[in-house]
């Protein structure tokens, strides 16, 4: 490993990530601007006992510089109902606010705008300890609370340069559409960890399955993999019960571990900070499609109006979904993908070998002699569907059958009209493409990413796929 190497890059990286003075000052004027019209609100209302808080990166001063995030807290004690703490709490989170949003995670909670800052705030229950937990969200203070007490002031930096490291391999954010790493997980492998390179050298030696629990809440690794299933755990130092890792995909985790690799052998400070590919142009694409010699098709309809979570997580299974119905007519699918815009259009789109099949398929019987023989003549004797055959081959019956479906497009539009409910769709796209969709085909692709930049966008990285440090 290159040693001193690394030192520099980091501490040029970390003139970027790390806010100035100014920044700071801004950050917290405009929260503490917000706490304060928050809490006139709850004084006007007299309601007794509840708190405001700055909650998240900000309260742990782990933020990277350029992030626009604000998280706010309203903590209701336990003797409020949680229909209640909701139905107040977002109420009175509104008031600091010109614009808003009302917003779901697990939880309802306002998303207001000041100048170019996105503010959440949530109402949640004040607990002292997870035993009381309530909602998901009650754990945040406890999360605050812990990360304050366990990192000293060098390491808020090594948070820093691990966010944005994990960043700029577009490995940050455990929504479902990224399936990375969260802020706290990050975090905590600094409180396990104690730097940022120690992260990364140790993430070489993470094997399946890899347990960290910096709490000991668990006797051993085996003990905690008895509890979760996921592919990398880290115990929840404040609530045994839950593993801070559990929404990153193993794909993310592998991406991070080559990028630490190549970081430690080469550093450099792409890794941080990426230069911004340009997305292709239509006739680009247009040729780029008709050079691979492959076959695509695009898959396009309205978004519905849900959660992104929840958006994200069902267009991952449906994607799946389609391919499956290719697949399953032997199309063979070398490569697929979804995109969305998350309030317009969402799209999917396969890459084929081939669009088009021979309408003759071979099929394989029983062998000779076997009591499924009869059976098998029985059903292939004298059917229509049979082009050639019964025959035996190798010791085997085999009979050339006619295809169902010779053209890749007709067979999807097909099994999205006679099969919609039985392919295995989400709820909310199968609604969507029961309403009407079209579907794109090679080169004509090009039409979409004439209409939509973000889409070019997305395809241009379908075709170059390289990880942004490579
Ligand atoms: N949180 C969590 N798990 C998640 C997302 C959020 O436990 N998958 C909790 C954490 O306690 C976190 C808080 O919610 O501190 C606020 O969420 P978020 O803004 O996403 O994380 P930050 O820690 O503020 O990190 P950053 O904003 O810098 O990404
Ligand atoms: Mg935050």
């Amino acid at each position: 490993m290159k040693e001193t190497e690394c030192i520099k890059v980091c501490r040029k990286a970390l003139r970027k990530l790390i806010p100035s003075e100014r920044e700071k000052e801004e950050i917290f004027s405009i929260a503490e601007t917000i706490l304060e019209r928050l809490g006139q609100e709850i004084k006007k209302r007299g309601i007794e006992d509840v708190e405001t808080r700055i909650e998240g990166s900000i309260a742990k001063n782990t933020w990277i510089s350029g992030d626009r995030d604000i998280d706010i807290f309203i903590l209701f004690p336990k003797k409020y109902s949680k229909e209640d703490i909701i139905s107040i709490g977002l109420d009175v989170a509104k008031i600091p606010f010109r614009e808003w949003e009302e917003r779901y995670a697990e939880h309802p909670y306002i998303q207001g705008r000041v100048n170019s800052f996105r503010i959440d705030v949530v109402p949640a229950f004040k607990i002292g300890d997870i035993s009381e937990m309530e909602t998901a969200v009650d754990r945040t203070p406890l999360h605050t609370e812990y990360v304050n007490k366990h990192l000293v002031t060098r390491q808020l930096d090594e948070v820093r340069l691990l966010k944005g490291f994990m960043k700029g391999i577009r490995a940050y954010g455990a929504e479902i559409k990224t399936g990375g790493f969260s802020g706290y997980l990050g975090e905590l492998l600094i409180v396990g960890h104690d730097t940022f390179i120690e992260v990364l050298k140790s993430s070489q030696n993470w094997r399946k399955r890899e347990v960290i629990d910096i709490e000991k809440h668990y006797e051993s690794p085996e003990m905690t993999r008895k509890i979760f299933s996921d592919e990398f755990i880290v115990v929840d130092p404040v609530d045994k019960t839950r593993n801070v890792a559990a929404a990153l995909t193993s794909a993310k985790l592998d991406e991070f571990r080559a990028a630490a690799y190549a970081f430690l052998k080469e550093p450099t400070l792409k890794f941080f900070f990426p230069e911004e590919r340009k997305p292709y142009s239509p006739e680009k694409i247009r040729r780029l499609v008709k050079a691979r010699g492959t076959s695509v098709l695009l898959l396009v309809f309205e978004a519905p109006d849900i959660a992104p979570d929840i958006l994200w997580g069902q267009l991952y299974k449906s994607v799946k979904a389609v391919k499956q119905i290719l697949t399953q007519n032997e199309f063979r699918v070398t490569r697929e993908d979804v995109w969305s815009d998350e309030k317009k259009i969402v799209a999917m789109i396969f890459e084929l070998e081939n669009s088009r099949l021979p309408l003759v398929r071979t099929h394989r019987g029983p062998p000779v002699g076997t009591s499924n023989q009869d059976i098998f003549l029985e059903k292939y004797g004298k059917s229509d569907k049979v082009l050639s055959g019964p025959w035996i081959e190798g010791g085997r019956w085999i009979v050339e059958l006619e295809r169902e479906y010779v053209d890749a497009e007709q067979c999807l539009s097909e099994e999205l009209r006679v099969n919609i409910n039985s392919i295995g769709l989400g709820k909310y796209i199968r609604g969507k493409i029961e309403g009407g969709y079209e579907i794109y085909k090679n080169e004509d692709i090009a039409k979409v990413c004439k209409k939509n930049y973000e889409f070019s966008d997305f395809i241009t990285q379908f075709y170059q796929r390289t990880p942004t440090w490579f």
